[in-house]
C-alpha cells in the first residue's frame, strides 16, 4: 500500500514536495504519471502552464479524477487506462519527455473500498484486483496447489508461517468457499500466540496482492520500458513502499548507474554499461512532519536517477529477479 491518504477530504500525496523538487529544472514539457492515483503529483506538475501529464492508472476508478483535468487542462492533460508494464505503447516524441515517476502500490481509497477486498479488513469474496487483470485472489484461494500458495506467501509476504496457513487453507476449501473474513480467521487460528506490531494477516495479504496484480512484472517491465521511452537528461522517479519493490528499484538504478570516484586500483569486475547518473544514492524518505500528518508514510522511499545513454543491456536485472517473476507466472492446476 502507498501512503497515499485522505484526511477531511483533503488528499495528501506521499513526499510530493520532494518529488516536485527533483523534476521541477527539467519543467516545461512532458511528464507521464504512471500512477495517477487521486492526482495528487499530475495537479502539481500542472500548475506550472508550459507543463503537459499523461497519466496512466490501472483502475478505471479513478477516470473521476482525470475527468476533472481533462475539463480544466484540455490539451495539456491525458489519460489513459493501461498497466504501466505498456508504457512503451504510448506515441509521444520522445524529445518532449522529461520525466517518468511512479508511486507503487494502492491508495487509501482503494483499500477502502469494500468491493475491491484489497484490505484484510474487507468483507465478502475474495478479489484483489486493481483493475485489467486476468484474475481474482477468490481463484488463487480456491484452485492454486498447496506448494505454489507455499512459495507465494513465503516470497511474496516473507511469511512465516506460511505452511501451516496453506495446510489450513487447504483443508477448508474442500467444505467451502473462502472469502476475506474466513482467511484472516484461518491466518490468526494459527498465528494466534505471536506478538507482532503488525496485524496477522498483513504479510498474507501482500503477497496475495503481489500475485494477483503481478505487481513484481509490472515493476520491472515498467521501469525497463520507461527507460527505452525516456530521452537523454530525462529522470525516472521511483515511490516504494515495501523492500521487496525498494530492492529491485534500488539495482536497477545502481547496477546500470556510473560508478561515483571509481578506483583506479580495484579493476571493473563487471561489463554493464551505465546508462544512469545517482544524484543520491540513498532513498529520500519524508520527514518527520509529513509522518505526523499521513503515518504511513514512513514506510515510503524515493529513489530517481538521470538517463545518461541510450546503450543498455538489462539482461542482469531480468535474471536477478527472475525467481520472483517465475512465481508470479505459476499456473492453477489443482
Ligand atoms: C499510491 S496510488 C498513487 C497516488 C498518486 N500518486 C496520487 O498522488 O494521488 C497508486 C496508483 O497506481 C495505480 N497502479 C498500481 N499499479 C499499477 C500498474 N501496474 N499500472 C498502472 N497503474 C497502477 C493504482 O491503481 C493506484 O491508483
Amino acid at each position: 500500500m502507498s501512503a497515499t491518504i485522505k484526511l477531511e477530504n483533503k488528499h495528501f500525496p506521499v513526499l510530493l514536495n520532494e518529488l516536485i523538487s527533483i523534476i521541477s529544472p527539467l519543467y516545461g514539457g512532458t511528464f507521464i504519471d504512471c500512477t495517477f492515483g487521486q492526482a495528487g503529483y499530475s495537479k502539481k506538475i500542472l500548475e506550472k502552464k508550459y507543463n503537459k501529464v499523461i497519466a496512466i492508472d490501472r483502475d478505471k476508478d479513478v477516470y473521476l479524477y482525470a475527468k476533472e483535468l481533462e475539463k480544466k487542462y484540455k490539451k495539456r492533460f491525458c489519460f489513459k487506462n493501461i498497466k504501466f508494464s505498456q508504457i512503451n505503447n504510448i506515441k509521444i516524441k520522445s524529445s518532449d519527455l522529461k520525466a517518468i515517476i511512479f508511486d507503487l502500490g494502492y491508495s487509501i481509497n482503494q483499500i477502502k473500498d469494500l468491493n475491491k477486498g484489497l484490505s484484510f479488513k474487507s468483507t465478502g469474496k475474495l478479489n484483489m484486483k486493481m483493475g485489467l487483470n486476468d484474475f481474482s485472489c477468490h481463484e488463487v484461494i480456491s484452485n492454486m496447489t498447496e506448494n505454489n500458495l507455499i512459495k507465494i506467501f513465503k516470497f511474496f509476504g516473507d511469511e512465516k508461517y506460511s505452511k501451516k496457513i496453506v495446510r489450513k487453507i487447504i483443508e477448508i476449501r474442500k467444505r467451502k468457499i473462502i472469502n476475506t473474513e474466513d482467511l484472516t480467521k484461518i491466518i490468526n487460528s494459527i498465528k494466534r500466540f505471536k506478538n507482532s506490531k503488525i496485524d496477522n494477516s498483513t504479510k498474507v495479504f501482500q503477497a496475495l496482492r503481489i500475485f494477483v496484480n503481478k505487481e513484481i512484472s509490472e515493476l520491472i517491465n515498467g521501469l525497463i520500458n520507461a527507460f527505452y521511452l525516456l530521452p537523454i537528461g530525462g529522470v525516472i522517479a521511483v515511490v516504494t513502499f515495501h523492500s521487496l519493490e525498494d530492492r529491485i528499484v534500488k539495482f536497477f538504478f545502481r547496477n546500470y548507474s556510473e560508478i561515483k570516484n571509481p578506483s583506479r586500483y580495484v579493476p571493473n569486475k563487471d561489463n554493464n554499461i551505465r546508462c544512469f547518473k545517482l544524484q543520491n544514492n540513498k532513498p529520500i524518505t519524508p520527514n518527520l512532519k509529513e509522518q505526523k500528518i499521513n503515518p504511513p508514510s514512513r514506510s515510503a522511499k524515493l529513489r530517481f536517477a538521470t538517463k545518461i545513454s541510450n546503450e543498455s543491456n538489462f539482461e542482469e536485472f531480468k535474471q536477478k529477479f527472475k525467481y520472483l517473476i517465475d512465481i508470479e507466472n505459476l499456473q492453477f492446476d489443482k
